[in-house]
C-alpha cells in the first residue's frame, strides 16, 4: 500500500498501533523532553549564552544616543569613521545600518561597559569576532549587554544576517586597550 491509495482499513485510527511504532513515538518523545530541558540548564550552566536585554526604542532615538556618545567621545577618526573612547564602566553605543556598524568603540581591558545596540533599517547580526558573540540586532529594539573585554586587541564586527546588496561589506570595529 502506499499513501496515494486509500487506507485498507476506512477507520484507520481505531486499528491498534503497531509495537514498533510505538517505540519509536516513545524514543522521540523522551528525546523531545531531554532537549526541552536542556534549554533552561544550558542557559544557567552552558556559560555561552548571553544574559541580555531588550527595551522598545525607535531609530531616531537610538541614533540621538549614538550621536551623543560620539559628540562627546569620539577621539579620532578612521577613515572618516568615529572612534569613541567611552569612559570605563559607561554605557557604550553602536548602530547598524546599511551597510556599517557605527561608530567604532574603543574600550578598556577589564572594565565593564553596558553595550547598547540597535538598527537604523532592518535586521543586521552582530557577530563579534574572534569571540564569536553573536545578537540579533533590530530597529525598534534596543539590546544591551554587559561586556567585560578581558583580551587586548582588535575585534572585528561582522553582519551575519543578510541584509543585501552590500551585506558583505558592513563591517565593523572594537578595539580593546591594556
Ligand atoms: Cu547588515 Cu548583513
Amino acid at each position: 500500500m502506499t499513501s496515494l491509495m486509500p487506507p485498507a482499513e476506512r477507520i484507520w485510527w481505531n486499528v491498534p498501533i503497531g509495537r514498533e511504532e510505538i517505540v519509536w513515538i516513545g524514543l522521540a518523545l523522551v528525546w523531545c523532553l531531554i532537549l526541552f530541558f536542556m534549554m533552561p540548564y544550558w542557559h544557567i550552566y552552558g556559560k555561552q549564552n548571553l544574559s541580555n536585554e531588550a527595551y522598545q526604542t525607535t531609530p531616531a532615538k537610538f541614533g540621538e544616543k549614538v550621536q551623543a556618545g560620539i559628540d562627546q567621545y569620539t577621539v579620532r577618526e578612521e577613515v572618516g569613521i568615529p572612534v569613541v573612547h567611552p569612559p570605563a564602566g559607561s554605557d557604550v553605543y553602536m548602530l547598524g545600518r546599511l551597510w556599517q556598524w557605527w561608530p567604532i568603540l574603543e574600550l578598556e581591558k577589564d572594565k565593564t561597559y553596558r553595550l547598547h545596540l540597535s538598527s537604523m533599517d532592518w535586521q543586521h547580526g552582530f557577530s563579534l569576532q574572534p569571540v564569536n558573540i553573536n545578537l540579533q540586532v533590530l530597529p525598534g529594539y534596543e539590546m544591551v549587554l554587559s561586556i567585560t573585554p578581558d583580551q587586548a586587541g582588535e575585534y572585528a564586527v561582522v553582519c551575519n544576517e543578510y541584509c543585501g546588496i552590500g551585506h558583505h561589506t558592513m563591517l565593523g570595529k572594537i578595539y580593546v586597550k591594556e
